[in-house]
């Protein structure tokens, strides 16, 4: 069963999250500030609040992030990582390539999978089911995740090449395919 938790809830997290609450994948979420994951709670009470990163990670199979930058990144993920043994970590922010490289090592190394995916788009086009993910992780764990959360998530979209993915530096094997999706139902 598809559970996912999203950390972050910003201006794009918050609307990534109720997307994903709209599509029955949302588990939980987490907020460095807790008053806006309360505030998540209070429209959707079946949905859990977490106290940490590693509460939420407990609970959930998906761990999406969406968070400012890469400082933020890194704390969360730094963090995390006692946890992410069989887990998936989506995440979606925009930091710099050397972070992601870095992060997604340390994911690997303690048992999990990262995917970098930054989002292309503004908070409109979340709510209006038009954002662009470009994808980048192992290619043979991506059908895992483009039909749940990511496609299951979204309306429709386009698949198409994109060149870029940070686990070309970690290995020799092809990139994985980027992907335009949707984070919507
Ligand atoms: N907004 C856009 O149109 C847009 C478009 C494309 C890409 N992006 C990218 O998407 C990401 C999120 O953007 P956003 O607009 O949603 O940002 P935002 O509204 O400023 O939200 C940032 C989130 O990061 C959390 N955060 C910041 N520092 C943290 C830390 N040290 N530890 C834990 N949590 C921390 C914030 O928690 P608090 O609530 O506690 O502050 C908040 O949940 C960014 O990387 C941005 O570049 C944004």
């Amino acid at each position: 069963m598809t559970s996912v938790g999203v950390i972050g809830l910003g201006v794009m997290g918050s609307r990534i999250a109720e997307n994903l609450y709209r599509a029955g994948l949302l588990t939980g979420v987490y907020n460095r500030s807790r008053a806006k994951a309360e505030d998540f709670h209070a429209k959707h009470p079946d949905v859990k609040v977490y106290s940490s990163p590693a509460e939420l990670a407990a609970d959930v199979n998906y761990i999406i992030t969406v968070l400012s930058d890469d400082a933020a990144v890194s704390s969360v993920i730094e963090a995390l990582l006692p946890h992410v043994k069989g887990k998936v970590i989506i995440e979606l922010s925009t930091i710099s390539p050397t972070t992601s490289v870095s992060l997604a090592a340390k994911v690997s190394g303690a048992g999990g999978v990262m995917f970098d995916a930054p989002i292309m788009g503004t908070s409109v086009d979340v709510e209006q089911k038009r954002i662009t993910v470009l994808v980048g992780g192992p290619r043979e764990r991506y059908p895992e995740i483009e039909p749940r959360p990511l496609r299951q998530g979204a309306s429709h979209g386009s698949p198409r090449p994109w060149p870029w993915t940070c686990y070309k530096h970690l290995s020799k094997a092809p990139p994985c395919r980027g992907s335009r999706l949707s984070l919507s139902p």
